[in-house]
């Protein structure tokens, strides 16, 4: 299952009574929210994807809640299960990648070759259908119907995208999600937080004195493109080699019209344009996933030089607000992923879990199997290392047999195997942009919570317990006159 485009997607859902197309007329203004948050908080087949077709003052439908189901969210990376995903990568690691604990310290560098050797490339092509409509020197943003969330925002907001930068220096590529807020028709302010690819190609643009960074910003393509944005890949990983693997054959780039970059040939709309590192001004504030609305910070500015388009685009975009909601399943699709990568640097690790209300950063569960004491500890510190887990607030390490995906299985282990006064790690360090508990910006308070069994090495001396479990053989006798107890 590979889709070239964001049509073809729409229509797998259509097909699969996964949309729902909206002609009553709708503002563009907060009603969007009010409809899709509704409709992205119900957990049964009435979640849906929602088309509006008929908005004030637009001629483009706007399509959301394309991700917001643990289906859709699987569909939309070509499986029908997201768990199916760490299975593939799992065994593509195992299958490339060399063993043994040497080859753990150069596994990342490795990872980059793993995905660079499976012949899923980006590839180049003349023309496609996103350059079939140009336009430069009229471009308007005004042409894009795009929303105002919620009533405090401070405007319109576009939330869907993946905007594609170089890093000045090394020309590798990266592409972020960030939204980005209208300012008026050619300007936007672009939200990438300092802890993001972005951010970095902005401050060597900066040290290395270069005026200006050429970007694009890509609206729709095939959903596993528009979803790689999202992904947390370490810098030097081209984030579309990624979307390749998981379509299965190479996302296709074509020329920027005004820019020296290159954009998904499928995509539905394309601003292309530029920053300037030096320019900076007031962005927000915006209700975030976080459930409030983040304040006011200033951001760089993105000058447009063109926008091209499809003939017939829509205009993909999402709402964050209070959990669960579409990107708590974009999550979910990143944290299956990602968990065999976790395991290269963390062989220990069994299962994560980063529940939809801990939004993200706020919260991760973690199995492991414990050999030595302190394991638990050295998991906690390997996950503060690896990557944008640094910015993960508490993490809660489990043994092995805990099922990090059952909240109430997670809460009852959590709590009774801890002494809070011993089987704590209490640390600072960096918290993620949008922490408002924090008492200072990006650094603050994390804490690490080891809920294993403890050992005698680690000072217990009470010998623990002896967990609850039936008699194998009553089980197997239960089970086989259960259908005669009229239970
Ligand atoms: C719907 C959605 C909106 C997001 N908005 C932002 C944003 O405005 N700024 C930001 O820095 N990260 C945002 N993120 C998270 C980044 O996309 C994510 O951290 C990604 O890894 C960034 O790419 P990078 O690692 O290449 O910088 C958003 C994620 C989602 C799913």
């Amino acid at each position: 299952m590979s889709m070239k485009d964001l049509h073809e997607y729409i229509d797998l859902l259509e097909s699969r009574g996964q949309l729902a197309r909206i002609t009553a007329p709708v503002s563009r203004d907060l009603e969007i929210t009010e409809i899709t948050d509704r409709i992205s908080k119900r957990a049964d087949g009435t979640n849906k994807a929602l088309i509006f077709e008929n908005i004030h003052g637009s001629d483009m439908p706007v399509a959301i809640n394309l991700f917001g189901s643990r289906q859709r969210m699987s569909w939309a990376l070509g499986v029908e299960d997201l768990e199916e995903l760490r299975d593939r990568l799992a065994a593509l690691l195992d299958l490339r990648l060399p063993q043994g604990l040497g080859g753990v310290l150069d596994r990342g560098q490795d990872l980059l070759g793993v995905l660079r050797s499976i012949g899923l490339r980006p590839a180049r092509v003349k023309n496609g259908p996103v350059q079939a409509v140009i336009v430069k020197e009229g471009a308007s943003l005004d042409s894009l119907p795009v929303l105002k969330c919620w009533p405090d925002d401070g405007g319109r907001f576009i939330t869907l995208p993946q905007v594609i930068t170089r890093d000045p220096e090394t020309g590798i590529r990266n592409v972020g999600m960030y939204r980005l807020q209208v300012l008026d028709d050619r300007r936007l302010l672009m939200h990438w937080q300092r802890h993001k690819g972005g951010a970095e190609h902005e401050r060597v643009a900066r040290e290395v004195s270069k005026a200006i960074i050429p970007a694009a910003v890509v609206l729709g393509g095939d959903p596993a493109s528009m979803w790689c944005a999202s992904a947390p890949l370490p810098p030097n990983i081209d984030e579309y080699l990624l979307a390749g693997w998981l379509r299965g054959r190479p996302v296709e780039f074509v020329e920027c019209v005004s820019q020296p970059l290159e954009v998904p040939a499928e995509a539905e709309i394309v601003l292309e344009g530029f920053v300037d590192p030096n320019e900076h001004l007031p962005e927000g504030p915006f209700g975030d996933h976080t459930g409030y609305y983040t304040p006011v910070e200033p951001f760089p500015v993105f000058h447009l030089t063109a926008i091209t388009r499809r003939t017939d685009p829509i205009y993909p975009t999402t709402i964050v607000g209070v959990p669960p909601m579409e990107d708590v399943w974009m999550g979910k699709a990143t944290e299956r992923l990602f968990l065999p990568l976790i395991r290269l640097f963390l062989p220990e690790v069994i299962d994560v879990c980063m529940p939809a209300e801990g939004i993200f950063h706020n919260l991760v569960l973690v199995s492991i199997r414990k050999r030595y004491p302190g394991h638990a500890r050295k998991a906690i510190h390997g996950l503060w290392g690896l990557g944008l887990l640094m910015l993960a607030k508490c993490i809660i390490v489990f043994d092995d047999w805990v099922d990090v995906q059952d909240p109430g299985q997670a809460a009852w282990q959590g709590l009774g195997n801890v002494d809070w006064a011993r089987d704590v790690v209490i640390t600072q360090g960096p918290t993620d942009h949008l922490d408002h508990a924090s008492y200072q910006h990006s650094f603050g308070g994390k804490i690490g919570i080891d809920a294993t069994a403890k050992l005698p090495e680690e000072g217990y001396s009470r010998g623990w317990p002896k967990r609850i479990e039936m008699d194998p053989e009553v089980k197997a006798k239960i089970d086989a006159i259960w259908g005669q107890l009229g239970l």
